[in-house]
């Protein structure tokens, strides 16, 4: 059997999709009955990070170890990737010595690059072009406040980054639409749009793009790695932000998302954030520790 890896959501079909998160609710359901699940004993992840992560880093950690298995954080400050070893040589050896690894980098050519040379699952935790996982626990927590996204209208508001280039690949794999609106400059990949022309839309107007809509989310205007251009961007950005007199153009029964940091009062409002109601943003969170588990027991063939 070949190994399956997954650097982008689009490395699953829609049924594969869907089962996934079914499994992820279904674990959820579980560890919060404490029921023991030890599918993954022996088993060891790698975590290589290359970026800060504290959502990333623990619920991989964790979910890891409630599985039975182990995991290994590898910081490039202190291994050799960061004295310049080749990525194709560490996915060599370290995939000899781990059963399933995770990385966390810039180019998403690393992670490309890292899964042709490793003869064990590599899972994308993040890079300049995509955050998959992220999309994992966002479906998840949509689906058990909402029911089914397919039909529904997803809206982006903010930078047409990594995050953003995730939901247009959820959008064709869960069959919704999505609107995208941001900054002139700010939009996302001109091939993935073009990829994907019927199923998304592109707008300067964040109003434009929420109205009707089942599903706002936004992400924070400079990404890592992007620090140096937060002050230039609180001006291009501030008339992006999300918040109540926005929301109120969505649908009423929409549910707002942040994959989280989140910086309140930029790209959200502080009050919109902590809205009960409105705002499902820590389920979004914990999620990253289900959806991660039903994921790495499908891509250790464990589903
Ligand atoms: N959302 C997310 O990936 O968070 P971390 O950067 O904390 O891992
Ligand atoms: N777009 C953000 C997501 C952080 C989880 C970044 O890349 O920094």
């Amino acid at each position: 059997m070949s190994i399956r890896h997954f650097l982008s959501l689009t490395d699953l079909s829609p049924q594969e999709l869907e089962h996934v998160i079914h499994t992820a609710i279904m674990l959820k359901k579980a560890h919060h009955e404490g029921q023991i699940n030890k599918q993954l004993e022996q088993k060891v992840l790698g975590m290589i990070f290359e970026k800060s992560s504290t959502r990333t880093r623990v619920s991989f950690e964790a979910g890891m170890t409630q599985l039975g298995g182990a995991a290994l954080f590898l910081s490039s400050r202190d291994t050799q990737l960061g004295r310049g070893e080749p990525i194709e040589d560490s996915a060599r050896v370290l995939s000899r010595m781990v059963d399933i690894i995770m990385i966390r980098t810039f180019g998403h050519d690393i992670v490309e690059r890292f899964a042709q040379h490793s003869q064990v699952p590599v899972i994308n935790a993040l890079t300049d072009t995509y955050h998959p996982c992220q999309l994992l626990a966002d479906i998840q927590a949509y689906v058990e406040h909402r029911g089914s996204p397919k039909g529904k209208k997803v809206a982006w508001i903010g930078d047409g980054n990594n995050m953003c280039h995730s939901y247009i690949n959820a959008a064709a794999l869960c069959d919704f639409q999505l609107s995208i609106a941001c900054p002139k400059g700010f939009e996302p990949d001109a091939q993935l749009v073009e990829q994907h022309q019927g199923r998304i839309s592109i707008t300067h107007n964040p109003i434009e793009a929420v109205k009707g809509a089942d599903w706002v989310a936004t992400d924070v205007w400079a990404s890592m790695g992007q620090e140096e251009e937060q002050k230039a961007r609180e001006q291009q950005f501030a008339d992006f932000q999300v918040n109540h007199a926005l929301m109120a153009h969505a649908n009423h029964n929409a549910v707002f998302m942040h994959c989280l940091p989140a910086h309140r009062g930029e790209e959200v409002s502080a009050e919109l954030l902590e809205d009960k109601n409105i705002s499902i943003v820590w389920d979004e969170a914990e999620n990253r520790l289900h959806a991660q588990k039903a994921l790495m027991l499908f891509l250790l063939g464990k589903l």
